[in-house]
């Protein structure tokens, strides 16, 4: 067994990756596990801690490979388990941890295992959850709202009802029945017995029922989750659990237990609220989630992100401030999905090269570890008329050849297309260019990675509100390291004393000046400004 350092999460900036669009190896259009291995200069050069790969499970990919049709496998186009083991040996051989998605509360209605629930008098009938009538646990919601209105649907085979919290292709499977939680864990087991460091765990909050709840963080979904961890630390010690629930803070903390459940959970509704606040050039709902949020056991860590492979999420805001939302960022209703935006960070923000520096100085000084999505680095744009959310999970651009150098197949053959606009395609956005142009975005994030990892209370102080005297800073102190961030159009000024160890601010005389949209990392002696 690889020998894992215990809590290397505790001060790790975590990077995502969908691996069909990072590096195709072999010229067939999609993006593999031998590509990953290659490209691992680069992420090591970037000077990230962890690599999260979206599911590379076999797949028909109709929900970007989170419609598992074999959890104990990997889809022939990533690769093979060697592969998977010779980039988890890579990674490590250079320091960099390596997570992947396990698709826990459903299954494909591929997977052999619900072809024979659906049978009649199957063994495995009870392995999900059918019923007579679309009528139970009608207190859920459903959470893609563009394609159904029901979490059930028919089975003719089955002559029954099955469940399912995404699409109807994904049937959840039954937490109740003992042997499915059995075969999970045997799962988990597959996949971390081939040395990979965490798991994040895809939908955890639905994985039991019950009438007259709302059917998630039921109790029994936390009891299981302590048993996994349970099993993970003994057999796999070192080994990371990462809980997707898009939650309200209070709802979160209890993921993390007592320190003996998810080592780490994605903090959800701090995520719109940092686009609200630059939306509206005041820092009060930020502000207002963060008061909200309670600190998290010892050994456990908030995971923050500012985007990901999903739509932004907007279900924990407000109904007005879902609307000031799009108002500001999908004013095309094509950049609209469920209750979410479809876009990139950098189109969302207008390309707007101080926004996009601004909310990573606040998403890498916040305590929690970061999760930067791939090629936001430098600034990729969207295609957000593509099918579902392909539009944020294009290939990398590499390099400034039209197919931005990521495979070598005929672009037709491409499992997504290459964003091809001027301002956004590989002319003006790629990796080879920004490496070695040092005022690029690139150069900037490498740049304050590397001043993140030299300022060790970014990931271990805790967080101490500052009150200062406009609505439009945020400012918070993490030990000694204090943080400003003007979320404004207008300049401002707030006291402080120290130096700056990053940002575009200018302090003299105690007083620190925040240019429009400017933001410092300070170290000080005193407490407070
Ligand atoms: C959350 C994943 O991030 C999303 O991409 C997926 O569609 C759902 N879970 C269902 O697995
Ligand atoms: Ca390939």
């Amino acid at each position: 067994m690889t020998t894992r350092p215990e809590a290397w999460h505790r001060s790790a900036v975590i990077y995502e990756v969908a691996v069909h669009s990072f590096q195709d190896s072999n010229g067939d259009g999609f993006g593999d596990l031998a590509g990953m291995t290659k490209r691992l200069d680069y992420l090591e050069w970037l000077g990230i801690d962890a690599v999260w790969l979206l599911p590379i499970m076999p797949s028909p990919m109709r929900d970007g490979g989170y419609d598992v049709s074999n959890l104990t496998g990997v889809r022939p186009e990533f690769g093979t388990i060697d592969d998977v083991k010779a980039f988890v040996a890579d990674a490590h051989s250079r320091g960099i941890h390596v997570l992947t998605d396990f698709v826990i509360n459903h299954t494909s209605d591929q997977h052999p295992w619900f072809q024979e629930s659906r049978q009649p008098g199957s063994p495995k009938r009870d392995w999900y959850v059918w019923s007579d009538s679309p009528d139970r646990y009608s207190d859920a919601r459903v959470i893609f709202i563009d394609a159904h209105d029901s979490n059930w649907a028919w089975d003719e085979t089955a002559g029954a009802y099955y469940w399912h919290r995404f699409f109807d292709h994904q049937p959840d499977l039954n937490f109740e029945n003992p042997e499915v939680r059995e075969a999970v864990k045997d799962a988990v087991r597959f996949w971390l017995d081939l040395g990979l460091d965490g798991l994040r765990l895809d939908a955890v909050p639905y994985l039991f029922e019950e009438d007259g709840t709302n059917c998630e963080n039921l109790p029994g979904t936390h009891a299981y989750l302590k048993e996994l961890r349970a099993m993970v630390d003994a057999e796999y010690p070192g080994t990371v659990l990462l809980a997707e629930a898009n939650q309200w803070p209070e709802e979160l903390l209890p993921y993390f237990g007592d320190d003996d459940e998810c080592h780490m959970a994605f903090h959800f509704p701090l995520m719109p609220r940092l686009f609200l606040s630059l939306a509206i050039g005041d820092v009060a709902p930020v502000d207002d989630i963060i008061m909200r949020t309670p600190a998290p056991p010892p050994n456990s860590r908030w995971a923050l992100f500012l985007r990901n492979h999903d739509e932004v999420t907007l279900e924990m805001v407000t109904e007005s401030e879902r609307a000031a939302m799009i108002d500001a960022y999908a004013p095309d209703p094509s950049m609209r999905k469920n209750l979410g935006i479809r876009r990139r960070l950098t189109p969302m923000l207008g390309n707007d090269r101080r926004k996009i520096e601004l909310l990573n100085a606040v998403l890498l000084s916040l305590p929690g570890a970061p999760v930067i999505y791939y090629g936001d680095e430098i600034g990729m744009g969207d295609i957000h008329t593509l099918n579902d959310r392909d539009g944020v999970r294009t290939p990398m651009q590499w390099d400034s050849s039209a197919s931005g150098g990521w495979s070598s197949a005929d672009p037709a053959d491409f499992y997504l297309p290459v964003v091809a606009t001027e301002e956004y395609g590989p002319t003006a956005v790629n990796v080879a260019a920004q490496m070695s142009d040092p005022e690029s975005l690139l150069s900037f994030t490498r740049h304050i990675l590397q001043t993140r990892h030299d300022t060790p209370e970014l990931s271990e102080a805790g967080y101490e509100r500052l009150e200062v005297d406009s609505t439009s800073v945020l400012a918070y102190a993490r030990d000694s390291v204090l943080v400003f961030a003007n979320f404004s159009g207008q300049p401002q000024s707030v006291p402080a004393n120290g130096t700056i160890l990053a940002g575009n601010a200018s302090l003299a005389e105690g007083s620190l000046d925040l240019p429009p949209l400017g933001w410092a990392w300070v170290r000080t002696d005193e407490q407070t400004p």
